[in-house]
């Protein structure tokens, strides 16, 4: 059920943005300083390889980035040999199954309108990835805040990605992924000073705490960990993601997650706190929080599809019998009745109740 209603979210939001609309639905952005481990956080939520990561600025567009839990082929429909998981681009009409092949479009898409130089571009870059072993989620993965313009960067890069990462943030329906390295003072964290401007009580901002792995001998978060440092409704969430070794010696993902498991048990300042830490727990908490800020925002989505059915209503009623025997109208005519449809279930398997309109 809670499966079902954020997959009918993901829908909605796609028939308003057909229809040339737009609905506020709720997505998690993710923030930090360059090299932070953004890219990675979001690749291990994935589960998948297939983001551009490393050293200095790499991700130079927003890629908004839709997951979509899609049955197992069997289970759908056991003849056809179909693959069990894809990613397809808006800017592109083509089925991606080898990941390798979404990285490099992703980096050549950057390359195209972002430039060849470290130039940033705003124009974001829209990927789905359909698999049976995601939880649907929307998030968003941002160029990193930086303070020196490097390359074809303007003088005022540190502005323009501030603003980006604003524009983005400040939505209230947004939920904020703060990434801070845990091998830098988190007083001087970018993303929180961010996140804080937006969300001052920080009830929709989550702390991830990359890096754990790299704090000097002897030091440790676990006042950051537990929330003593920096109050989070939500929390701080500790990770340890690929290293640069990892990636370059292609660790793989189930083997980085076993070790960042193991990091967390035998931790001795981290062993009494490892089932609230790790990447598998942050996916948890990510889908537990996104239902919850779906739900508050129910009786308001209500009365914007109410008013957007009525209005569908009376324009099905002026296209008259056209829409019955078809000319020109008739596409629009169908779209119409489609989407009232749409609109209608919608609101009815929110209520668990059926909805006359008409
Ligand atoms: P982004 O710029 O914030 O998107 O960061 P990336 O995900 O591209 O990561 C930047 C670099 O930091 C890469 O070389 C990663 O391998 C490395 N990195 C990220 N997170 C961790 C971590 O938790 N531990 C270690 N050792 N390295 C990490
Ligand atoms: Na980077
Ligand atoms: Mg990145």
């Amino acid at each position: 059920m809670d499966q079902d209603l954020i997959k009918l979210v993901n829908k909605l939001q796609d028939t308003f943005a057909n229809l040339g609309g737009e609905l506020d639905m709720p997505q998690l952005i993710v923030v930090g300083s360059q090299s932070a481990g953004k890219s990675s956080v979001l690749e291990t939520i994935v589960g998948r390889d297939f983001l551009p990561r490393g050293q200095g600025i790499v991700t130079r567009r927003p890629l908004v980035l839709q997951l979509i839990h899609t049955p197992a082929p069997s289970e759908s429909s056991p003849s056809s040999p179909t693959y069990k998981e894809w990613g397809q681009f808006l800017h592109i009409d083509k089925r991606f199954t080898d990941f390798n092949e979404i990285r490099k479009e992703i980096e050549q898409e950057t390359f195209r309108v972002a430039g060849q130089n470290k130039g940033v571009s705003k124009l974001p870059i829209s990927l789905r990835i359909y698999s049976p072993d995601v939880l649907d989620l929307t998030l968003v993965d941002l160029p990193g805040l930086t303070k020196i313009p490097v390359g074809d960067q303007p003088s005022d890069i540190e502005r323009q990605i501030r603003n980006l990462v604003l524009e983005y943030i400040s939505k209230p329906n947004s939920v904020i992924l703060a990434v801070s390295p845990a091998n830098v003072d988190l007083a001087n964290s970018e993303s929180l000073k961010l996140a804080r401007a937006v969300d001052p009580q920080g009830r929709r901002t989550i702390g991830v705490l990359t890096k754990l792995d790299l704090m000097d001998a002897g030091t440790n978060a676990l006042d950051i960990l537990t929330g003593r440092v920096y109050p989070l409704k939500l929390g701080f969430i500790g990770i340890v993601n690929r290293s640069q070794q990892d990636i370059i010696g292609e660790k793989s993902m189930g083997d980085a997650l076993d070790s960042e498991t193991e990091f967390f048990r035998n931790h001795p300042a981290y062993r009494n706190i490892a089932h609230k830490n790790g990447t598998k727990y942050l996916a948890r908490t990510l889908n537990q929080v996104l239902m919850n800020h779906i739900r508050e925002k129910l009786p308001d989505m209500k009365a914007k599809l109410n008013t957007l059915v009525g209005q569908a209503q009376q324009e099905l009623n002026s296209f008259g019998d056209a829409a019955i025997f078809g000319d020109t109208n008739q596409q629009g005519a169908l779209i119409l009745r489609l989407m009232t449809q749409f609109a209608r279930d919608f609101i009815s398997s929110i209520e668990g109740t059926k909805v006359d309109i008409s």
